[in-house]
């Protein structure tokens, strides 16, 4: 697999993109220009919305008003209000039933770890993919504070799946780098990364047509491949645990993490629709049929992750269910960027999942949640 270490910040790209948005980086503006001047000077440099764009604008980035992107700024508040931390779930019915030789079954016990050898690892894809990439590439102010908040919560998710292994006791050698030693994650994987290192290649800029829509791709890549389905048969695996009230803790935290993805891939997919918009001339039928055979290709990745995780039945799920399920969230996905259905009259075999994703967070579906914390109670001021 590519190293993900290459991610190192150069400057230069980085200071390229500022210095373009921002004029207060160029050499003159420190000057004291005369101040009958002085003024005039000032004003020009106010933002006007007209200015914003997506990707390749010329406002300042540093000012976050006037508003052009609500909808992202909406988003932004919307995950602020979903705030949650792994510790507040309580997890001894986990830990009881796990050490219980007779808790869960052999199968149910692979699926667990084959579930969670995905997720831990696929945050910090996720985290790493929009701290070095994606956040220097897009230019609108409003997109970028989403994006700040995002990578908070990708942190608070690898946080959760961490929390998870450990209070089971697994082996975290093994769940860890499973990403590496278990073929159907690592082919998922290896999937992405090759989009992940055009984003965060010190040398990658826009303004291109090529490397728009190199960009374009990969935000296509990440919103609706990875956020918006390679995330799903994990979630459906262990929310239908939940539902059959086994490891109840851990599916409390994957409905948490369920809302927050399904608001990272509703922005992810404004975010591909206002580009698509402000740059017509990116969106190709060449460039369309390149998109649906990733979309295929991304299907049969993860049915295959589906069988390997589930090669029998388990929790009255089966991975040929699956299918159906995962043609009809990526005709969704497709849709939802202005593709045609790739898989037509496909139904929602899962029709629960979509209760799950509406989740308030008032409302404690698996009544196992700690009551009694306070935030920041762990505070000693003696
Ligand atoms: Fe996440
Ligand atoms: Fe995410």
């Amino acid at each position: 697999m590519p190293a993900l270490q290459s991610f190192d910040a150069n400057v230069a790209p980085t200071a390229r993109a500022v210095q373009r948005a921002h004029p207060l980086h160029e050499s003159t503006a420190i000057q004291s220009p005369p101040a009958a001047h002085s003024q005039a000077a000032r004003s020009d440099r106010r933002v006007r919305v007209e200015d914003k764009r997506i990707i390749n604008g010329g406002a300042d980035v540093n000012q976050l008003v006037p508003f052009k992107y609500k909808w992202a700024w909406d988003k932004y508040l919307a995950s602020c209000a979903n705030h949650w931390m792994p510790q507040e779930i309580n997890m001894s019915r986990d830990i009881a039933l796990w050490k219980n030789p007779d808790g869960l079954t052999d199968d149910e016990r692979r699926l667990v770890k084959r579930n969670l050898g995905f997720f831990v690892t696929a945050d910090s894809l996720a985290a790493n993919n929009i701290v070095l990439g994606t956040y220097r590439h897009v230019t609108a102010p409003e997109c970028r504070q989403f994006l700040l908040r995002q990578a908070f919560e990708e942190a608070i998710h690898t946080h959760a799946y961490q929390y998870i292994v450990e209070s089971l006791g697994l082996d975290e050698g093994e769940i860890f780098n499973a990403y590496h030693e278990v073929a159907s994650i690592r082919d998922k994987d290896e999937f992405l990364i090759p989009f992940i290192d055009t984003l965060t290649d010190p040398d990658f800029v826009t303004g291109t047509a090529e490397n728009d829509r190199k960009l374009l791709k990969s935000l296509i890549v990440f919103a609706c491949l990875m956020e918006g389905l390679f995330f799903y048969v994990g979630f459906v695996q262990i929310l239908a645990l939940g539902r059959q009230n086994k490891m109840t803790g851990a599916a409390e935290q994957y409905q948490y993490i369920l809302r927050d993805e399904s608001m990272h891939c509703n922005f992810g997919i404004d975010l591909i629709n206002q580009l698509k918009l402000e740059n017509p001339q990116l969106w190709t039928p060449q460039f369309r049929d390149e998109v649906r055979e990733l979309f295929h290709r991304a299907v049969a990745l993860e049915y295959a992750y589906a069988e390997d995780t589930m090669p029998r039945g388990v929790l009255g799920l089966n991975a040929s269910m699956f299918k159906g399920y995962l043609r009809f969230v990526a005709n969704r996905r497709a849709q939802q960027i202005g593709l045609e259905a790739l898989f037509p009259q496909e139904e929602n075999p899962f029709p629960w999942m979509s209760e799950m994703i509406d989740l308030k967070k008032e409302r404690n579906f698996f009544e196992t949640r700690v009551i009694e914390y306070q935030t920041g109670g762990a505070l000693d001021w003696e």
